[in-house]
């Protein structure tokens, strides 16, 4: 038998949670997927609120990690005290509030969820996210039958290097943060399922999930902009990971982008 892992790439602003609202519990189905994680840092554009918490979580989302974005709303704070499902990158600061991992139920499989950053052309520096990995994984060992990862980073330098690190200690590693899929997924020798990016869930006419002419011109005439969402047909990007239960290890991965 096997565990299938639907994994969804950042979900942008209110067409996003909208989307998500509407196509998940379709998708689950004609996919057969057991386990539902997403990146929820940009729900509110920056950060996540506890209404579109409440929104994915009641659309079929089972746990949720972070990014760069995680205190762009306050509301993380009280999500940090009342959910056990949500995770921020674990290279945060000691002391920041929240936790960089999580161990959640799945049928009768405990399932270790890491968050971890990149610290390549992203706005927020922390500490290094190797040797963050290898603290959780041993924090994790032990408690779950299996690991999935969402590295959030820019550069896909970093990422494969992360993917070269973690084969052979983790299940399932993706990258989340640049809102553009990659086409370079992969299940290792080792039963890694692997993917640089899995992309944005939101407005497909955008960019990266903002009005387009509000970053054309930002783009154009060197200006500070305010950022507003797009909103208009939506696309879904995301992977779906097959794991195997005897194992615990990946045995394919799926692109997806459901429109
Ligand atoms: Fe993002
Ligand atoms: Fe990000």
């Amino acid at each position: 038998m096997f565990v299938r892992l639907l994994a969804v790439g950042d979900v942008f602003g209110e067409c996003g949670v909208e989307f998500v609202s509407m196509a998940l519990r379709g998708i689950r189905e004609d996919e057969n997927i057991d386990f539902c994680i997403a990146n929820a840092e940009n729900t509110s554009g920056t950060g996540i609120t506890l209404s579109d918490y409440d929104k994915l979580y009641d659309a079929g989302v089972d746990a949720f990690t972070l990014g760069n974005h995680t205190f762009g709303k306050k509301d993380v704070f009280r999500l940090f005290e009342r959910e056990t499902n949500i995770v921020r990158p674990a290279n945060y600061p000691d002391g920041t509030p929240g936790c960089g991992s999580a161990v959640l139920k799945c049928g009768d499989k405990k399932i270790g969820i890491l968050n971890i950053m990149g610290r390549i052309d992203i706005a927020v520096s922390l500490d290094c996210p190797f040797r963050a990995a290898d603290r959780e994984l041993k924090n994790l060992k032990d408690r779950c039958d299996f690991v999935v990862v969402d590295f959030h980073a820019e550069a896909t330098s970093e990422k494969k290097a992360m993917m070269y690190y973690l084969d052979s200690r983790v299940s399932v590693l993706f990258g989340t943060h640049t809102h553009v899929q990659t086409a370079d997924e992969i299940v290792t020798k080792n039963g890694m399922g692997y993917i640089t990016d899995l992309g944005m869930t939101g407005a497909e006419d955008s960019i990266l999930g903002v009005k387009k002419e509000i970053i054309m011109r930002r783009f154009i005439n060197a200006l500070p902009q305010k950022f507003e969402y797009a909103y208009g047909r939506a696309a879904l990007c995301g992977a779906v990971f097959e794991i195997d239960d005897t194992t615990n290890k990946c045995i394919s991965v799926k692109r997806i982008c459901v429109r």
